[in-house]
């Protein structure tokens, strides 16, 4: 019920607005997001890449007008050139939402987020890098695997997303896992209704190794991303042969990061950064009633 309650918050403008202006709430979004800037995210991105891979997600999503998706595409164009310039593209890529780019404007808004992503995709192959397209809520699903089949056309190392806690998704993971398809398996962060996804958490970890058990047998490269001790034994255990990695969130178990990358594995860490990071924070908040906790406390010792 707290999860729904505060997915439902993430999607207030209100809300939205209030907290990415205030100065109090900076300090403690900062343990989940990389900074406003470009400059100061690169230097995490740094610093992570001494003894892990990244994926950077310029913040942002459910983009109402052109110009912002526009403005969401340079900043992507900006952030490869850096990590090109700068010789980190071997070891960060970048995630976006096609959300972000356009997807959801009025007269033709998959096909300009498709035509964004592919400019981003471009300057990613220039750069010698990736991009992962994030999977949002479920009615973009369609149209996010449709765009991310399109992309592979010309960049066949694009990443698809796909969540456990959807019903589609054991099919989905045995559709894409073919030769060189980079394919994230995540839970799943929004409030889905129960006749398209599993509600229970019992169900969803269930989901979660029946569609690891399809990707680890199939012949892309799974990237695990999961926080879950059990999920990520499991995954160690069905891998140990094959290639594949561990993907975690910035901010979250950063020493199972460390051993995990320690102890041979390949371990990519997803790390936000952007002004616009409220619904992102939210949904971390959802997860873990921990995560709620420390918010609280943190505000209110500020005040
Ligand atoms: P869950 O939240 O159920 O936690 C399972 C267990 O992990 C906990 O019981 C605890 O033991 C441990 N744990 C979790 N958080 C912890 C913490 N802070 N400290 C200590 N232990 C902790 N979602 C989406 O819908 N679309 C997307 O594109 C992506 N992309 C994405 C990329 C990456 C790299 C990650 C890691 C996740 C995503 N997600 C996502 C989010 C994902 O769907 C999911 O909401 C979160 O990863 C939380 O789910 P877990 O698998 O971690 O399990």
């Amino acid at each position: 019920m707290l999860r729904s309650a505060l997915l439902t918050a993430a999607r207030s403008p209100g809300l939205r607005s209030a907290a990415e202006h205030s100065a109090l709430t900076r300090p403690i979004v900062n343990r989940f997001v990389a900074g406003e800037q470009l400059d100061s995210a690169l230097a995490v991105a740094r610093e992570l890449a001494a003894d892990r891979l990244v994926s950077m997600d310029h913040l942002g999503e459910n983009t109402e007008d052109r110009a912002q998706a526009d403005a969401a595409t340079e900043a992507y164009l900006a952030l490869l050139d850096r990590l090109g310039a700068e010789g980190l593209a071997a070891k960060v890529e970048v995630s976006v939402k096609l959300s972000a780019l356009g997807q959801s404007l009025p007269g033709g808004g998959p096909a300009l987020a498709t035509d964004n992503a592919a400019r981003i995709c471009a300057r990613a192959h220039t750069e010698g890098t990736t991009v992962t397209v994030d999977m949002e809520d479920h009615t973009t699903t369609d149209a996010n695997l449709e765009s991310v089949r399109e992309l592979r056309r010309d960049w066949p190392g694009t990443g698809a997303v796909l969540q456990a806690y959807l019903r589609r998704t054991e099919a989905d993971c045995a559709a894409l896992a073919r030769p060189g398809s980079r394919v994230r398996l995540c839970k799943g962060a929004y409030d889905e209704p129960a006749s398209v996804a599993f509600r229970e958490r019992r169900e969803v970890d269930e989901s979660y190794r029946r569609c690891l058990r399809v990707l680890m047998a199939g012949e892309g490269y799974p990237m695990v991303a999961t926080h879950d001790p059990a999920l990520i034994q499991h995954a160690g255990e069905l891998g140990a042969a094959r290639d594949f990695e561990f993907q975690m969130l910035y901010g979250v178990r950063p020493e199972e990061q460390r051993r995990l990358a320690a102890s041979g594995h390949r371990m990519r860490v997803y790390l936000p950064y952007g002004s616009a990071w409220f619904p992102y924070f939210m949904r971390r908040l959802g997860e873990r009633p921990a995560n709620v906790m420390f918010f609280l406390r943190s505000f209110a010792s500020r005040h």
